[in-house]
């Protein structure tokens, strides 16, 4: 069997990057949930406050040395103060939400920048179903399963050949990106095939077992070739069409 590679998630939590002597960490989170931005840094010994913004321009509290925060009013109600060290818990993420929020020490000379997160906010993603379009066991000993990955906006297609119930991926489709930035692949473990869609903060998987449609006896689905070559020509008029 040859090795595949799983790709379930592509999180780039480690990808920092240095921006103005602050550290940008990336964040994703899923809609409607809570974020928690944490002060990581040391304060300049004298300041008067401490400042936390979105995309340096929209503020959104103002908190004082002593701590007491002054919650500006587009997001009075949605912040809360979780310990008496600056940080703040943002509500009920929304895709608008999204952006780089960063803490800054304001002092009689100079803003001092703290912290800094890319955050992303990003819904769940829609189910994925998993067609097994055609099944041909005709050829040789060996089975092949075509097998396409559908979600509401996109879809994805690949092909497995199973031998002795020992089955590869022979090729298809390379994992889509789709227009919500979400990610389609198909891929082989062990006997399963599987649909994966997912984004960095949530997925959905559907799956099937090859040996259910290639069992060493009789294949339930032996299409042969003329359905097969009815198909292709189905494929190619729609491509056509497109
Ligand atoms: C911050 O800037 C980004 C990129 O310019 C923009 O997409 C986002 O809506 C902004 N966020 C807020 C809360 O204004
Ligand atoms: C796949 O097979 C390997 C070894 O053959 C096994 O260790 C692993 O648990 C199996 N994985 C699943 C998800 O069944």
């Amino acid at each position: 069997m040859r090795p595949c590679v799983v790709l379930l998630f592509v999180v780039s939590l480690l990808t920092l990057c240095e921006a103005q002597g602050t550290i940008e960490t990336p964040v994703f989170v899923l809609k409607g949930r809570d974020l928690l931005l944490e002060l990581h840094a040391d304060l300049p010994e004298k300041f008067s406050f401490v400042d936390w913004k979105i995309n340096k321009t929209v503020d959104l509290v103002r908190i004082e040395s002593s701590g007491e925060p002054n919650v500006f009013k587009d997001f009075t109600g949605r912040l809360e103060f979780p310990d008496k060290h600056f940080s703040v818990i943002l509500k009920n993420l929304q895709e608008a939400d999204s952006g780089v929020y960063s803490a800054e020490a304001v002092t009689p000379t100079e803003d001092k920048p703290l912290t800094e997160y890319k955050v992303t906010v990003q819904g769940p993603v829609s189910p994925v179903k998993q067609i097994v379009d055609r099944v041909d066991s005709s050829i040789s000993e060996s089975c092949d399963l075509h097998v396409t990955c559908r979600t509401h906006n996109s879809h994805i297609n690949s092909t497995f050949r199973c031998v002795d119930q020992n089955c590869s991926q022979e090729g298809g489709e390379r994992p889509e990106v789709t227009t919500s930035g979400a990610s389609l692949q198909v891929y082989l473990l062990n006997s399963t095939i599987i649909c994966n869609h997912s984004n960095q903060v949530n997925w959905t998987q559907a799956f099937n077992t090859t040996e259910h449609f290639c069992s060493s006896n009789a294949s339930p689905f032996h299409y042969g070739w003329v359905p097969a070559i009815c198909t292709v020509t189905l494929v190619i008029t729609a491509a056509l069409h497109v």
